[in-house]
């Protein structure tokens, strides 16, 4: 069955949606983009996205394409039509189509493109590796140096989730100067003791919104955090690790390059810092 998809306004059946040749998100990766889960046929953290989706427009100089509560009633609609019940919203807005191709920005006037289309994940919630854990490589982090504005400029990623398709993995964790900085598309984190630690807030890695929830449920259940880079080697020594984002949630990661941190099992904060995550934005999902 066709989904139906929005593009600029309209809601279309997929095979309709068009867009110029001429689009600057198409020619130059002039975009930026959210992914917003979708349980129980409810959003999770959609205040959470819309203002990281503000500040990656405005760290571009991109005009916001509509106000958040249009957002919000245009990814409501878009579930009801796709009888989303569990699954995800991705929105991305471009600079638009210039009518041309030209390095500086186009003027002001320049529409901006809005793109929205869901994607159907029946049980997200209950993924089977949350009880085996991800298996990850390291591999060099060679991307930009924003990577805290959520742009469409995912190739490297790419390319570093093939590295570890290669190496029968689930995911890489991306090392610059030594420290990891996240996962290919996710947060990383270690523990050890009562402690989790993972990289601190800069230009270096994306603002997770689910890294933001779960640090705080985390300071809620006692546990200490401490936001500082971590090495490979620290990883490897670690207690338990896992990873966080909008579409694995709380993902417990078990071996790196082929060592097993921990027992090499889910470990039993990892399994908790789930559980509460789950709970609490269930709760609180719109
Ligand atoms: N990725 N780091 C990177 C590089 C990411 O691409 C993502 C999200 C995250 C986690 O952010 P959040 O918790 O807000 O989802 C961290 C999304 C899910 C994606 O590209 O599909």
């Amino acid at each position: 069955m066709s989904r139906t998809v929005y593009l600029n306004g309209a809601y279309l059946p997929e095979a309709e949606a068009k867009i110029s040749i001429f689009d600057r998100g198409f020619l130059m990766a002039d975009g930026v983009y959210e992914v917003t889960s979708v349980l129980d046929g409810k959003l999770i953290d959609f205040s959470g996205h819309c203002a990281r989706l503000g500040r990656s427009l405005k760290e571009l100089d991109m005009a916001a394409p509509c106000s958040d509560a249009a957002l919000l009633e245009a990814h409501r609609e878009l579930i009801r039509l796709n009888d989303i019940t569990d699954g995800m919203v991705y929105l991305q807005v471009t600079r638009g189509n210039p009518g041309d191709r030209d390095f500086a920005y186009p003027a002001a006037d320049t529409a901006p493109t809005l793109v929205m289309f869901t994607q159907s994940k029946p049980g997200l919630a209950d993924a089977p590796a949350a009880k085996t854990g991800w298996k990850v490589i390291s591999v060099p982090d060679q991307r930009w140096g924003r990577r805290d504005i959520k742009t469409t400029q995912l190739l490297y990623p790419s390319m570093a989730k093939m590295m570890a398709k290669a190496a029968h993995v689930d995911d890489a964790w991306l090392v610059e100067e030594g420290m990891v900085t996240e996962g290919t598309s996710n947060n990383a984190y270690i523990i050890k003791g009562n402690r989790i630690i993972t990289r601190q807030l800069s230009h270096d890695i994306l603002h997770g919104i689910t890294r933001a929830a779960v640090l705080r449920f985390a300071s809620e259940a006692q546990m200490e955090v401490e936001e500082r880079p971590f090495t490979v080697a620290e990883a490897k020594g670690a207690d338990e690790a896992f990873i966080t984002s909008a579409s694995a949630f709380v993902m417990p990661v078990v071996e790196l390059d082929g060592v097993a941190i921990g027992a090499g099992r889910v470990g039993a904060t990892v399994t908790r810092l789930r559980e509460i995550y789950l709970e609490e934005m269930r709760k609180a999902a719109i």
